[in-house]
């Protein structure tokens, strides 16, 4: 007699704690058996010499996102959510950008009007907020996040999107009286607008000297300055897309005091370096990102910490913006590098090239890379343990990985809208050969095998992570947190 949808048999589980020899029984959606030698599944899959990883989180990409210059991203929610898919995430993390302007409802609403009939994995989103005004954070980002948008990004960088310190304070301190996890783009804008100033007036407009302007220097100052304003009122922040030791090191710091600080880090920080900028003509504008790959010692630092638990999240960042006039090029056939869109694509290579360079060759914990790709995202924005772990009860969010699969990764073979990859060429010596969302087998011998629109929308809880350190204000010591009093 059949009794589960789904059985995963002869496999091994790996969480962010455990590696077990044992079956996966699935019915409705949800894990509800693991042992060993489980049976009565209407459908059986032999996973011998597989192993069962929770579907990858991937907590920060932009999808039919158009930019604060108007530029659109290449993917929509199918091929975004597609190409996520094949490369082993089952949940997907993206932004409803508000551009100023904008109520934050309608922005939802947009965003949700696109996704609903195209994604075919499980979503929430973020909002970015650009608009820091009275109406904005005092009533509609309560509401929206008593919805279950339970994060928001905002930027200390770019014109269109830049909030000075006294809007950060007001909106950490909203973040704080909700419960809602702060995401924060650190780079100082004066400092990248002194240097591209300087840049352009010598003529310096090639790709490479995005990663000059974007100086080191001008992420670190912002990191602690964003840092010192969450601490000023007691509110959690997590530090997006780190790309240099010394901004790592100020995470660093702040967590060694006890913070809620944490920090997230990309592909492109640990495979890309500042020199792949520098290519013949427009080539190194397929790199430009901000902040934009380093050199190889920073490279170093950040699988530092990715390795001993400084990083919390690893992210694609997924910004496609194609080699042509609707995405880079879009400013002409040869622009400066200040009018070059910004960010790469990482949707589908962000798990297997992690899986490859860092468990494959003994540098990563496999645990700690399940915890940075699917457990921690899970955690830190409100969706654990229903996505981000193989538990009984949670959602059958399965990834089954092939340790003997190699693939060439090329912008042909991966799933994106996109005409090129940076990281043509390299080679990843493991996949998830067989994704699972809520039990349906969404991709199967190289086949998607599920419809446009079947991934469903995810109302997030306030995570545990974005809890102030002291709840209540009448315990906070004025001697060591003074802002905290006024909130
Ligand atoms: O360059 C990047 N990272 N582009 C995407 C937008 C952002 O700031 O994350
Ligand atoms: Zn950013
Ligand atoms: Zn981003």
């Amino acid at each position: 007699m059949t009794q589960y949808d789904l059985i995963i048999k002869n496999g091994t589980t790996v969480t962010a704690s455990d590696k077990v020899k044992q079956d996966v029984a699935i019915k409705d959606g949800k894990i509800v058996a693991l042992g060993k030698d489980l049976s009565g599944g209407t459908r059986e899959i032999d996973a011998t010499n597989l192993l069962i990883l929770p579907g990858g989180v991937d907590a920060h990409c932009h999808i039919e996102q158009r930019s604060s210059s108007g530029i659109m991203t290449a993917d929509d929610f199918y091929s975004g959510s597609v190409s996520a898919a094949f490369g082993g995430t089952t949940t997907l993390l993206p932004f409803a950008a508000q551009h100023r302007g904008q109520s934050l409802r309608q922005v939802v609403d947009d965003y949700m009007a696109c996704a609903v009939p195209k994604a075919v994995i499980d979503y929430g989103f973020h909002l970015i907020i650009s608009d820091a005004s009275d109406a904005i954070i005092g009533q509609e980002l309560p509401a929206m996040i008593e919805d279950g948008i339970t994060s928001f990004k905002i930027y200390m960088t770019y014109d269109d999107l830049k909030l000075d310190d006294y809007d950060i304070l007001n909106v950490l301190a909203a973040a704080r009286r909700e419960q809602a996890m702060v995401m924060i783009h650190a780079e100082n804008h004066d400092v990248i607008r002194w240097i591209t100033e300087k840049l352009l007036d010598q003529g310096k407009g090639d790709p490479k000297y995005h990663a000059i302007a974007h100086a080191k220097i001008a992420e670190k100052e912002a990191t602690h300055r964003a840092i010192s304003l969450a601490e000023l009122l007691d509110t959690p922040m997590l530090v997006v897309h780190v790309s240099s030791e010394a901004a790592l090191n100020e995470i660093r710091r702040a967590q060694a005091r006890g913070l809620k600080v944490y920090g997230e880090t990309c592909p492109q920080y640990l495979f890309l370096t500042i020199d792949d900028l520098d290519k013949d003509g427009m080539e190194g504008s397929k790199f430009c990102c901000s902040p934009p790959p380093r050199d190889k010692e920073s490279q170093d630092a950040i699988w530092s910490g990715l390795i001993d638990g400084s990083f919390t999240v690893f992210s694609s960042d997924h910004a496609p913006y194609k080699y042509d006039s609707s995405g880079k090029l879009a400013a002409g056939p040869k622009p400066t590098f200040d009018k070059i869109a910004n960010g790469v694509p990482g949707l589908e290579i962000r798990m297997p090239l992690l899986f490859s360079e860092g468990v494959m060759t003994g540098r990563m914990d496999i645990h700690r890379f399940v915890e940075v790709t699917a457990t921690n995202p899970a955690k830190t924005y409100g969706i654990h343990p229903r996505k981000g772990t193989i538990a009984v009860g949670s959602d059958a969010d399965i990834a089954l990985w092939d340790l003997t699969k190699k693939v060439e990764i090329t912008a042909d073979a991966l799933h994106d809208n996109m005409d090129y990859t940076p990281y043509e060429g390299r080679v990843a010596n493991a996949w998830p050969t067989t994704v699972i969302s809520r039990g349906r087998i969404v991709v199967e011998n190289e086949e998607l095998c599920v419809e446009r629109g079947s991934g469903i929308y995810l109302k997030r809880d306030r995570p545990e992570a974005a809890k102030p350190l002291q709840r209540l204000v009448s315990e906070i010591d004025p001697k060591t947190n003074f802002g905290a009093k006024f909130i």
